[in-house]
């Protein structure tokens, strides 16, 4: 399973980088303008930094919610760097769009899916991710992991290579369950990547192993 961090913060996709567990970067327009970056300009400048940050796939979501715009920004941003992937919306021009890019080799990640007849187009359109948010799911009480489930056997049954970027994950636990259904990629903040780290019994029995070392090191 790929693990990718779901943030614009340099210093934080730095860190998850030198972990060396870091498979790619995934933005969105409210990552970006969390980080105070504006503009076209500094928005453009700041995909690039994150390209040279990270040795893998990097989305950038494309703001056009028409068919001509969302490929004239699309074009614009894949034409940045090889690692660019085109986040594009679940909607219909959206999916139009997803062939195109398909049809021209720019990889795309399709956002904002909540149903697994969502992913069954996206699929069929040809997208390189598909984007399931089940955090935002859970907030609505409805299983975000199901969503997984459900696509993992869709896209299992007929072959499609559209790959199941799990989005909206807000735990560790997102993760693990995540990787026990199948999902092949995560997007998570950092915060729940290191917390995939910790245990009690790990910091006890360092601590316990450190100070038998400290008794035995005087003699
Ligand atoms: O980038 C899309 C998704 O991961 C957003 O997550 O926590 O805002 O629902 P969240």
């Amino acid at each position: 399973m790929k693990f990718f961090i779901d943030t614009a913060n340099l210093a934080q996709i730095h860190e998850a980088h030198d972990l060396g567990v870091l498979d790619g970067v995934t933005t969105n327009p409210s990552l970006m303008a969390k980080e105070g970056i504006t503009g076209h300009d500094n928005i453009v400048n700041h995909y690039k930094a994150i390209c040279e940050i990270t040795d893998g796939d990097v989305s950038a979501e494309v703001i056009a919610t028409n068919y001509n715009e969302i490929i004239k920004e699309g074009e614009a941003l894949a034409k940045l760097h090889s690692k660019i992937v085109v986040k594009v919306p679940m909607i219909k021009d959206g999916v139009k769009a997803l062939r195109y890019f398909s049809s021209k080799g720019i990889k795309t990640n399709c956002t904002l899916v909540f149903s697994s007849g969502q992913a069954l187009l996206a699929a069929k359109a040809g997208a390189t991710y598909v984007s399931p948010f089940i955090g935002r799911l859970d907030d609505v009480s409805t299983d975000g992991l199901s969503l997984i489930e459900d696509i993992r056997l869709i896209y299992d049954n007929y072959g499609f290579k559209t790959q199941i970027l799990a989005a909206s994950v807000r735990h560790p636990m997102h993760i693990v369950d995540c990787a026990k259904i199948g999902a092949d990629v995560i997007t998570a903040p950092l915060s729940a990547i290191t917390a995939l780290l910790k245990h009690p019994l790990t910091d006890n029995g360092l601590a316990q192993f450190l100070a038998d070392h400290a008794k035995g090191a005087g003699k």
